[in-house]
């Protein structure tokens, strides 16, 4: 794709309308009924996948997906690449352009991800940086959709670290009126300038979005309390410490989630650290989807290798 044509990348919600948004669960809806048949979509073409840090859902749904849809996954560790050594983001952009149709790249800064959508022609996929997780959040809100039927009026409660996940929720359920309640501590609160967006985009969508310090205030009336890991991947020197923070007052119980007054789901995008951000109790019991988000990746991610190709 040549740099004077406009190209599709997804780096993070805010690139999104609302009705992007909307169009990419209803075309996941159907690619999971098998109502689209999406086998040649991706014919012929290549997704390379730049990964700076581990991955289990992100890495197998992508590169299930392309092979499902016709297509080709190369998985490219960052330290394997020259990128480890030394050559610079926009070198490797330039060149990867020259080989593949889409970029997917897992990275640490979210500055290094803007880097090399700058420099790229083909469209550069978030498959998570420091700031944010899109691709895990549009799946989410498929995995709601299909549970409650509806998304406008739906209240989240997130109890924990404000971090990527939380802060990728915060923009996605206020772009499409969905109301979030995020209970963080302080110090771990969301990042204040995507605060001040979402409540933006609430004011325009009607969702309700609310910073609290007490988790049982947040998930009052809740109809899915989310959690996330306490230690995000590269935050492992701060372990002990946030350990310290969060596990008394943030870690997920039954006794949180039945305080809700009502069939509250439990929610959380995986890896969990059982015993810590989440009981054994709550992840196994029949209120937990979170087996049910990790499917609807592969789904939702056919609707964005479409989305990214303007099919
Ligand atoms: N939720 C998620 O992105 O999982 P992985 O780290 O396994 O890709
Ligand atoms: N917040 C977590 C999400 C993992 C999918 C992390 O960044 O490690």
């Amino acid at each position: 794709m040549g740099r004077d044509l406009v190209k599709r990348d997804l780096l993070w919600l805010v690139d999104l309308e609302p009705e992007d948004i909307w169009e990419l669960i209803v075309t996941a809806r159907r690619i999971k009924a098998g109502r689209i048949d999406v086998s040649r979509d991706m014919e012929g073409k290549v997704l390379g996948m730049i990964f700076q840090k581990p991955s289990t859902r992100t890495r197998v749904s992508f590169e299930v997906a392309m092979l499902q849809m016709g297509g080709h996954a190369l998985y490219l560790n960052w330290n394997d690449l020259q990128l480890g050594r030394g050559e610079s983001i926009k070198d490797t952009a330039r060149v990867l352009s020259r080989y593949v149709d889409i970029i997917m790249a897992r990275v640490y800064s979210h500055l290094d991800l803007k880097e090399l959508a700058y420099y790229s022609d083909v469209p550069v996929i978030n498959g998570l940086s420091d700031l944010c997780h899109p691709v895990q959040i549009l799946s989410d809100l498929l995995t709601i959709y299909e549970k409650l039927g509806r998304l406008v009026g739906v209240k989240v409660a997130y109890v924990g670290d404000g971090n990527n996940v939380a802060n990728s929720l915060l923009i996605g359920c206020s772009k499409i009126g969905v109301d979030l309640s995020l209970a963080c501590p302080e110090g771990y609160e969301p990042n204040q300038d995507i605060l001040g967006m979402a409540r933006e985009y609430a004011a325009q969508s009607g969702a309700k979005i609310e910073l609290v310090r007490e988790p049982s205030e947040a998930v009052k009336g809740a109809d899915i309390i989310y959690t996330d890991t306490f230690v995000s991947m590269g935050m492992e020197k701060e372990r002990e410490e946030r350990l310290k923070v969060f596990i008394p007052k943030y870690r997920v119980t039954m006794d949180l989630v039945t305080s809700t007054g009502k069939r509250t789901y439990f929610m959380h995008c995986l890896p969990a650290h059982r015993g810590e951000e989440v009981t054994d109790e709550v992840i196994d019991s029949g209120i937990s989807i979170v087996y049910d988000q990790a499917e609807n990746r592969l789904h939702m991610q056919k609707a964005i290798l479409r989305w990214v190709s303007g099919l």
